[in-house]
């Protein structure tokens, strides 16, 4: 059996069972989460370039710990204590975990040098902090400067997870930005894709996923599915 089917966290809502006959398709978080779960291992290293109330960062823990390494960047300094207090009832070990309170536009400079080339995922989960003041959201430039820098800093294999609101102000743009620029990396080294509803309301978030090659050749049977 998958190794998502099996997963359960404790953030029911936020990460249902993907297997439920009766469920409904996923949100775009619920897709970040299936697209990664079955690729992470322990020991893997990953980042969470929004934090916010620390969701995803403990999914992340989850994935890679013990073992592991998780760096989880935010803006706001409630978002960096609501994600502590989240990860606080769980057995994570403090080495393990680095909560960086610092834009993820400076994620090339504030993660271990070393790490280059080895951060197995990103996620990046747009907008605002729930709960939290809605005109804080994160900027067209400042993402996309990071996500530069994190394909940059992507193992071969490593996914880049973005989930993006173009509902409220400024979220159209930059959910279109990434859009557009994804669409320019080249095919040789990266796969993109977009994840969303085709019938809901246009600012409904949904989901885009890259993630980095690897150079080694393609195996046999993905040659002839014409990869
Ligand atoms: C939708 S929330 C993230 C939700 C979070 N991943 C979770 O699981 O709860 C978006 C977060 O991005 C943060 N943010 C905005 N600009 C940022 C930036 N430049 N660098 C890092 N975080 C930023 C906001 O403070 C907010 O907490």
């Amino acid at each position: 059996m998958r190794k998502w089917m099996l997963q359960r966290t404790t953030e029911a809502a936020m990460t249902p069972p993907v297997n439920d006959s009766q469920a409904p398709l996923p949100t775009a978080v619920r897709w970040s989460h299936a697209v990664l779960s079955p690729r992470l291992q322990k020991g893997d290293i990953v980042v969470d370039a929004t934090a916010g109330n620390g969701h995803d960062t403990l999914f992340l823990a989850q994935q890679v710990l013990p073992g592991g390494q998780v760096f989880a960047f935010d803006v706001q300094a409630p978002a960096v204590e609501s994600t502590r207090k989240r990860l606080a009832g769980h057995p994570f070990s403090a080495e393990e975990i680095t909560l960086i309170h610092s834009s993820h536009e400076h994620l090339g400079v504030r993660l271990p040098p070393e790490l280059r080339g080895h951060v197995r995922a990103f996620m990046f989960n747009l907008g605002f902090l729930p709960g939290g003041d809605k005109k804080l959201i994160t900027q067209t430039q400042g993402t996309m400067s990071a996500l530069s820098q994190a394909l940059d800093w992507l193992a071969e294999g490593g996914l880049l997870s973005v989930v993006a609101y173009p509902g409220h102000e400024g979220g159209r743009d930059e959910a279109e930005a990434i859009e557009h620029w994804l669409m320019t990396l080249s095919s040789d080294a990266f796969e993109a894709q977009k994840i969303g509803f085709l019938n809901f309301r246009p600012t409904t978030p949904f989901c885009m996923v890259v993630r980095k090659r690897t150079s080694q050749p393609p195996a046999r049977d993905q040659t002839f599915s014409g990869e």
